[in-house]
């Protein structure tokens, strides 16, 4: 439910290509209901060559901000003013703040992932972490981990790919990640292992290669960040191997409320996030 369009109802919302697929109206309408807020969010399909023109816009039609999502994530910062420091680090945008002209680029991705873990209970700091991908998504988790004084130990197909983020994360923090053989095993001292890779997501062919992470012996939690379908069959065989597990829904719900909480300078609170998770359960 969203609140009815007034004269002073203001505007954010997500750009990417494609967009259609997006659950974050969804998410963020149903939050704004529950806090009363006189915001709308809508969805703009964005293509790369008109970023420049549409940061332009957030200034010329004042919008409160924006979420960017593939393939305009890399692709913003030239024309913002400021970008965040995380952010800059690893060079990728979700969020804008609009403050009066004056636009900022901000990544929630990481904290949403960190805050998911803390809300099922999980530990997030000192841990081994066996990271599969070296994507955009890897890059903002492996940073916030190493952070917290996690290893990292990234394996990716493309093994230059994983080499070059392991030099990303150990120029911020010296000593944090590691590279390991894609198809080869996680290895003993596993605290925790984390897909970020597409393998697993809905439409793929039910044949498609499994994930190479030998065994889930010893291995205590492990999450997917996707969440189409529910289980992949990487989580199912940790979770039949008897570890903790869980899908990406909480991590999308909870930068979906980071970037919320930038717009409204203030923390989101369970009431609104409980209406996001509800609003994001039923459509996955
Ligand atoms: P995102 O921003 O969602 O992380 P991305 O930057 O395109 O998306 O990264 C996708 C990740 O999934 C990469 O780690 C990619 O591996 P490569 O770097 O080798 O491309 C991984 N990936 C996608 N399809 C894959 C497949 N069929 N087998 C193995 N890894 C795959």
């Amino acid at each position: 439910m969203t609140l009815p369009i007034s004269g002073r109802t203001r505007v954010i919302g997500v750009w990417g290509s494609p967009v259609s697929h997006s659950l974050s109206p969804r998410m963020h309408n149903a939050a704004l209901a529950v806090l009363g807020v006189d915001w709308v969010y809508v969805p703009y399909t964005v293509q790369p060559d008109h970023a420049e023109a549409a940061v332009q816009a957030v200034r010329a039609l004042d919008l409160v901000g924006v979420n960017v999502t593939v393939p305009l994530k890399e692709r913003i910062a030239p024309y913002l003013d400021h970008v965040d420091e995380a952010a800059a680090r690893i060079g990728s945008i979700n969020t804008i703040k609009n403050d009066g002209g004056v636009l900022t680029g901000y990544s929630t991705d990481g904290a949403g992932f960190i805050r998911d873990l803390q809300d099922l209970g999980w530990p997030t700091e000192r841990l081994n972490v066996y990271l599969l991908g070296a994507g955009g998504s890897a890059r903002a988790l492996a940073y916030a981990l190493a952070e917290r004084d996690c290893h990292v130990v990234i394996a990716n197909r493309t093994a230059a790919r994983a080499e070059e983020l392991a030099e990303l994360v150990n120029r911020y923090f010296p000593g944090s990640s590691t590279v390991a053989p894609w198809g080869g095993t996680a290895g003993a001292k596993i605290d925790l292992m984390v897909n970020t890779t597409s393998l697993g997501m809905t439409p793929q062919v039910d044949d498609a290669p499994e994930l190479p992470t030998g065994n889930f012996t010893g291995v205590r939690y492990v999450y997917d960040i996707i969440y189409n379908p529910e289980e992949t069959r990487f989580l199912r065989g940790a979770r039949e191997a008897g570890c903790s597990t869980s899908n990406g829904l909480g991590m999308l719900v909870r930068q979906g409320a980071a970037a919320l909480g930038i717009w409204l300078e203030r923390p989101i609170g369970p009431e609104a996030l409980a209406a996001m998770e509800l609003a994001v359960a039923s459509r996955t």
